[in-house]
């Protein structure tokens, strides 16, 4: 080997540049490093994407990475390229597809230039003159975490139109040794179901047309090697921030390479450039973690939190929210909804939000989508006198919208049956008796805007409850092209407007629950509605699969009735409150049909949740490892002076007693005074126990950081269906 090669060769590390100087770029931060060969005119690749490698140099791995020649293949290795484009001729399921009427489909893209923007983000501009096509890559790491953002832009540089039938972000390189993937499904009330696929060949591939993010194809996924858990290992994590259609796939190549690729999935035709146009695609959130689970996650709610989410949430502590569904369906009416809000208040309720069927002939969901003004029906003095009083009650007032949809039985759709997505000559699908508006007609996106800013404005509405409550299965916009692309920057715009027109209101993103619920809708929102399932058991399961990509303030969390509508399952009071408390807590029930007993008990939750939220909302997030009787999910400070965890027990366990927790994300040489502050009684069945003897529901006892995290606290014996929190808090040695 010429080892002259390691010192002539030469790389860029975080330098500004217009031109290509050097032959790759390297971006790093933390523990994570991103390198990728941009020579001139050659295809670029990625080289390493994994931890950083501090005192390595590009060049190396090129060499330690060299492949050979194999019987049955091409007779010179075929490197992969950023997008896998057709021309660039390697084997397996290619990237980017485009096409001019069947012709120009051999695009091979090659740099041309590469543009430091900032030390943490390159800009690579790839061309292929043959076909007349250029395609940019930004990609960043950080500034102040470990995820990549990336976005492609593919521009139309020829004179006749350009079809792309697939523009994946990027393909992403996949480590050999991540041989698992944890895909995430679900279905209406069954959200965040994360599924494992075993070590395979070909592809696993998920689409999703439903105009939504959708319940069941969530554009994310993990790879994690056979080894890896949520405190160790190797571990990637991805997701496409889009609220539109998209495609998901990884394909393990039978060369032994394997590619991750996200993308917006266009129907035929969709997507067409004529000469000069781009197309702009969303962005993937790539991270790697080499310390297993919890780090990859904390990459994702560190870039969703610096990011993505606006400053008008993070402005104020997260309010407790009372929201009318659950107690009153479409049963409204002035001093009904009044005392409810009496009740809200009387438990600590900080934001009355009234659900559907305020509005036009809303009675049930059968009419009156798309008439957005307040029913004389049940409130004949209008809202005024409801929103007086809710905020008399020292509370905010949200209000429930769902924009984009409209029932044929309304007013809007008798006068504009035209406005709405379909397929000339199909019969539209029944879904929830609603259609979906074109919200690319202009006119159609400012009837919506002027309709939400008039009530907004007229009642000062603090929060919309955003919801979206079918799938749009026939997208034919007015030229009858497919729309879902544009349909999808519509619904942004028209977020972003109103947000700009009210700088103070927020938004949450609901769609029958979890069905929208992605980093592209948290640009314009600020939380999102996890699921309408408020059964607590399943909650727990919910929220551990959500968590994976969101942080618990992002995720709506409320306290259901006693018997959940959905499951018909009971739980008590304590349980309900301690599941709901991990997240952007909040109530949806019937106050009146609780006992006084249990009306304390959640009164005294919201107390509780008031006085750590600050910490659930900024902490790190932490999940246990545990036995399958367990649910043990945490929130560590920053600076590790303080933790939150909380422990529920699911099922019941084969042991006489259970086993002992072990706590994460602690330092070890901090001393920590450990409590139970849930429940509200000591929650053992026998005595004495640990309870007693670390007296752990009175004053506590101090242990060292190091014996909490790696010898473990011995549990209590307790019910099914309980939950404990421990608080642990740095005090001095
Ligand atoms: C959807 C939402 C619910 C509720 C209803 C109202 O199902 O997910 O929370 O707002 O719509 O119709």
């Amino acid at each position: 080997m010429d080892h002259s090669i390691l010192k002539t060769l030469t790389h860029v590390e975080g330098r500004a540049m217009t031109d290509v100087p050097a032959n790759h770029v390297s971006l790093r931060m933390d523990n994570v490093q991103l390198v990728i060969a941009v020579k001139r005119g050659q295809r670029p690749s990625i080289v390493h994407w994994g931890r950083a490698l501090a005192h390595s140099a590009p060049e190396e791995f090129e060499v330690l990475s060299t492949r050979q020649w194999a019987f049955g293949g091409p007779t010179e290795d075929v490197a992969p390229s950023l997008s896998n484009e057709l021309g660039a001729g390697l084997g397996g399921p290619s990237g980017l597809l485009a096409h001019r009427d069947g012709g120009d489909w051999a695009s091979f893209l090659r740099v041309e230039q590469v543009e430091m923007v900032t030390a943490q983000h390159v800009r690579i501009h790839c061309r292929d003159k043959n076909v007349g096509l250029g395609v940019t890559y930004d990609v960043a790491l950080g500034p102040d975490h470990a995820a990549l953002s990336i976005t492609i832009s593919v521009k139309n540089e020829g004179d006749a139109a350009l079809f792309i039938a697939w523009a994946p972000v990027m393909a992403m390189p996949l480590d050999e040794r991540l041989s698992r993937v944890w895909g995430v499904t679900g279905r209406w009330a069954h959200e965040f179901e994360v599924q494992e696929i075993g070590a395979h060949r070909g592809t696993y591939l998920r689409e999703n047309k439903a105009g939504r993010t959708s319940h069941d194809n969530f554009p994310g996924l993990i790879a994690l090697a056979p080894f890896t858990h949520e405190t160790a290992g190797p571990c990637a994590g991805f997701h496409l921030g889009w609220s539109g259609n998209n495609r998901v796939r990884i394909d393990r190549h039978t060369d032994g390479r394997s590619f991750v690729q996200m993308g917006e999935l266009f129907f035929p035709g969709e997507m067409k450039l004529d000469a000069g146009e781009v197309y702009r695609s969303p962005t993937l959130y790539a991270v790697w973690s080499d310390t297993g689970l919890n780090t990859l996650s904390q990459s994702f709610h560190r870039v969703l939190r610096q990011d993505i989410l606006d400053g008008r949430s993070r402005a104020k502590p997260r309010l407790v929210h009372y929201n009318t569904w659950e107690a009153v369906y479409f049963d409204h009416g002035e001093d009904k909804s009044m005392a409810l809000a009496d009740r809200a208040a009387a438990v600590g309720a900080e934001r009355f939000v009234l659900d559907d069927g305020w509005f036009g002939g809303r009675r049930s969901d059968r009419a009156g989508l798309g008439d957005w003004t307040v029913s004389s029906a049940v409130y004949p003095n209008g809202l005024h006198p409801l929103v007086d009083h809710v905020r008399s009650l020292g509370m905010e007032f949200g209000i429930w919208f769902e924009p984009e949809m409209v029932n044929p039985d309304s007013d809007l759709y008798r006068q504009h049956p035209d406005w709405v997505l379909n397929a000339r000559g199909v019969e539209q699908v029944p879904f929830r008796e609603q259609y979906t508006l074109d919200l690319t007609r202009p006119e159609v996106s400012a009837y919506l805007f002027d309709a939400i800013d008039a009530i907004v404005k007229d009642y000062r509405v603090d929060y919309i409850k955003w919801d979206m409550n079918r799938d749009s299965t026939h997208p034919g916009g007015m030229d009858q092209r497919p729309v879902i692309h544009r349909q999808t920057h519509a619904v942004y715009s028209l977020m972003d407007r109103l947000r700009r027109a009210h700088p103070e209101l927020e938004i949450e993103s609901c769609a029958s629950g979890g069905a929208r619920a992605d980093f592209g809708i948290l640009r314009y929102t600020d939380r999102v509605w996890t699921s309408d399932n408020n059964d607590a058991l399943d909650r727990q399961r919910i929220q551990r699969g959500a968590s994976y990509f969101f942080p618990p303030d992002v995720l709506g969390s409320h306290v259901g009735p006693k018997r959940c509508h959905i499951t018909g399952r009971m739980f008590d009071m304590e349980f309900r409150a301690a599941t709901a408390m991990l997240g952007h807590m909040g109530m949806e029930l019937d106050l009146s049909e609780e006992t006084d007993a249990d009306l304390d008990v959640l009164r005294r939750a919201i107390a509780l949740y008031k006085a750590h939220r600050a910490l659930i909302h900024s902490g790190d997030l932490y999940r246990l490892e545990a036995s399958d009787y367990l649910n043990m999910v945490g929130v560590v400070a920053k600076d590790q002076s303080a933790a939150l965890f909380s422990c529920a027990k699911v099922e019941g366990h084969s042991t006489t007693l259970p086993g002992r927790i072990r706590f994460a994300g602690l330092a070890p040489d901090k001393h920590y005074l450990t409590r139970l502050i849930w429940p509200t009684h000591p929650p053992s069945v026998t005595a004495p126990s640990i309870v007693e003897a670390a007296d752990l529901c009175g004053d506590g006892t101090v242990f060292r950081g190091e014996a909490l995290v790696h010898f473990g606290i011995q549990l209590p014996l307790m019910h099914p269906n309980s939950c404990l929190l421990y608080h642990l808090e740095s005090v001095e040695g």
